[in-house]
């Protein structure tokens, strides 16, 4: 299984991936975690990623796609994993199917989330992630355990900590309304064109990611089961 779970920033990729990552026993591999983590670590790849990741732009192929054909390479991928953010270039998805296809592999599905763009903004700037987990919650629709309210209903920063570890939650750098713009720009213009490229293989499914959480993740199901 090579799951592919794509859709514009905000959408759920975050969200639902750990489920399927539960249900198929197979990694998550969020090339925007992987490389948040060499932002933090100051590694060279970190250096040259951070402006551009917090401006809203694309890190450039050849640095993703190195990142990918490590990762896949190691002992927990060997029955497959999930995509979260890559491909996201037609350079990208062609560099995938080459090195899938030095292992005789191939992409098995893709699990489009279709959000409209006009929902998107409350969802990122609500977001509040767990960093080393990547977990993601909301202010609204995914609160925190722990999250009180000051008197004007905006959650307390000290009170936004991670259910499972107890460890505070954070914003990302990107998570503001300009960013998102500039994200949202290059989803449409270069993401969004590699769908074509998967489509005469018959293997891309879209889901309506503008739903609750919980129907998203029923069309997923559904989505993964249906061979047509
Ligand atoms: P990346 O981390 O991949 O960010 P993204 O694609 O912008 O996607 P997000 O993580 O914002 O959205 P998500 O779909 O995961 O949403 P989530 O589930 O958290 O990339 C970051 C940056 O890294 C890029 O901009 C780029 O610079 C660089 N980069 C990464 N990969 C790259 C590549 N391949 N090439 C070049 N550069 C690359 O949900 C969002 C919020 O909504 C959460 O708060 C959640 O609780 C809430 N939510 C989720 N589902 C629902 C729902 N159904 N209803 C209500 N709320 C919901
Ligand atoms: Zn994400």
């Amino acid at each position: 299984n090579i799951l592919i779970l794509f859709g514009p920033p905000g959408a759920g990729k975050g969200t639902q991936g750990p489920k399927i990552e539960d249900l198929l026993g197979i990694p998550q591999l969020s090339t925007g975690d992987m490389l948040r983590a060499a932002v933090s670590a100051g590694t060279e790849v970190g250096k040259k990623a951070e402006a551009v990741m917090k401006a809203g732009g694309l890190v450039s192929d050849e640095i993703v796609i190195g990142i990918i054909r490590d990762r896949i390479k190691e002992d927990d991928c060997r029955f497959g994993f999930i995509l979260d953010g890559f491909p996201r270039t037609l350079p990208q998805a062609k560099a995938l199917d080459k090195m899938l296809a030095e292992e005789g592999s191939c992409v098995t599905k893709v699990i489009e989330l279709e959000v409209p763009d006009s929902v998107l903004e409350e969802r990122i700037t609500g977001r509040w992630i767990h960093k080393s987990s990547g977990r993601s919650y909301h202010v609204k629709y995914a609160p925190p355990k722990s999250m009180k309210l000051d008197t004007n209903g905006k959650p307390i920063p000290d009170t936004m900590k991670d259910d499972v570890t107890g460890e505070p939650l954070m914003q990302r750098h990107d998570d503001t309304a300009a960013a998102l713009t500039k994200r949202l720009h290059g989803y449409h213009k270069e993401t969004i064109p590699i769908l074509k490229h998967y489509e005469p293989n018959g293997i891309v499914r879209s889901v309506n990611a503008n739903q609750e959480m919980s129907s998203v993740w029923t069309q997923i199901l559904d989505a993964l089961k249906r061979k047509e």
